[in-house]
C-alpha cells in the first residue's frame, strides 16, 4: 500500500485496533515520514542535514511570499506538497516562474518551499535495522520526476554499486541507518538523498518504499544477494503489531 491511507499511519491503525500484524513501520512512525515538515524538524533537531525550507500556508500575497523566500533560502526552490510521494506535484522554481507553479499547488493545504540542491541523486535502504545498501539515480530528465521514476523510456540510469569511497559510502549507510532508527521504522526503509560538494542531503524517508520491477530497495537488494522473494520473506517475517 502507498500514499494516503495506506503509508501515512491510517491502515496502521486500524490494524492494531483489530490486532493483525502487517508489515513496514508503525503508526508513529508512518504519519512522521509521510509528514515532510515534521520529518525534517526532527532531522534538523538531530543534526542531520537536509535542505533549508519554509512551510507555505496558501494565505500570503505573492510579493510577501517572494520576499520571505529571498529572507530565508536561495532561489532556485523545490514546491511540493506534504504529505505525497512519488514525486507528484513536485516542482524546481526560479523566482519568475514561481507564482504559476504555486497556483498549481493551490488544492493542497500546506506546501514545503524548499532550496534546490543541485548534484547527485542516491537513496539509501535499511532493512530489519540493518544496512541493505544504495543505489544512484541518473536521470535524463530535469529530475527524478514521476517520469524518471516510472516510464522506462525515461531511460533514468540506475547505477549500482554506488561510486562513492568506501569512507562516503559508510557516511551515507550509517546516515540511513541513524534516520531510520530515528524515525524508528520497522522493516524496510529508504532513505533519499542529494549528494553535493561532499555532503549527503536528506530529501526524506519513505515507509513504504516502492516492490515494482523498476523500484530501487528490490534492486539493491537483489544487487546485494537478495532475491525478490527473500526479500518479500524478510519483510513478511518481520511483521507484527506496535505492541
Ligand atoms: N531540495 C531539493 N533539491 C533538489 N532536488 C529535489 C529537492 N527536493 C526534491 N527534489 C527532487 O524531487 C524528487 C522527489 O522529491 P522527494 O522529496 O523525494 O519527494 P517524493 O515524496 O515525491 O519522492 C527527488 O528525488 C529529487 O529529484
Ligand atoms: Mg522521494
Amino acid at each position: 500500500m502507498h500514499g494516503q491511507f495506506g503509508e501515512d499511519g491510517y491502515i496502521q491503525t486500524i490494524l492494531e485496533a483489530v490486532k493483525i500484524p502487517y508489515t513496514h513501520s508503525g503508526v508513529i512512525s508512518s504519519i512522521l515520514a509521510m509528514d515532510k515538515v515534521l520529518s525534517k524538524k526532527i532531522f534538523i533537531k538531530e543534526k542531520i542535514l537536509t535542505p533549508k525550507f519554509i512551510e507555505y500556508f496558501f494565505n500570503k500575497s505573492n510579493f510577501k511570499i517572494i520576499k520571505e523566500i529571498q529572507k530565508k533560502l536561495k532561489f532556485p526552490v523545490v514546491i511540493k506538497p506534504i504529505n505525497e510521494g512519488s514525486s507528484v506535484n513536485v516542482f524546481i522554481c526560479t523566482k519568475s516562474n514561481i507564482i504559476k507553479n504555486l497556483k498549481k499547488l493551490e488544492n493542497y493545504k500546506r506546501i514545503i518551499i524548499e532550496e534546490f540542491i543541485p548534484g547527485r541523486e542516491i537513496q539509501a535502504a535499511i532493512i530489519n535495522n540493518k544496512k541493505l545498501g544504495a543505489i544512484e539515480l541518473e536521470p535524463k530528465r530535469k529530475f527524478y520526476d514521476f517520469e524518471a521514476k516510472y516510464n522506462p523510456k525515461a531511460k533514468t540510469k540506475h547505477i549500482i554499486p554506488v561510486k562513492l569511497s568506501k569512507k562516503k559510502y559508510n557516511n551515507l549507510m550509517d546516515l540511513a541507518l541513524k534516520v531510520h532508527r530515528l524515525i524508528k521504522c520497522r522493516g524496510v526503509s529508504r532513505s533519499d538523498f542529494k549528494f553535493y560538494k561532499d555532503k549527503f542531503y536528506l530529501l526524506e524517508i519513505n515507509t513504504q518504499p516502492g516492490m515494482t520491477n523498476l523500484s530501487l530497495v528490490p534492486e539493491i537488494a537483489s544487487y546485494y544477494g537478495i532475491r525478490f522473494i527473500k526479500l518479500l520473506k524478510m519483510i513478511l517475517d518481520d511483521a507484527s503489531t506496535n505492541k
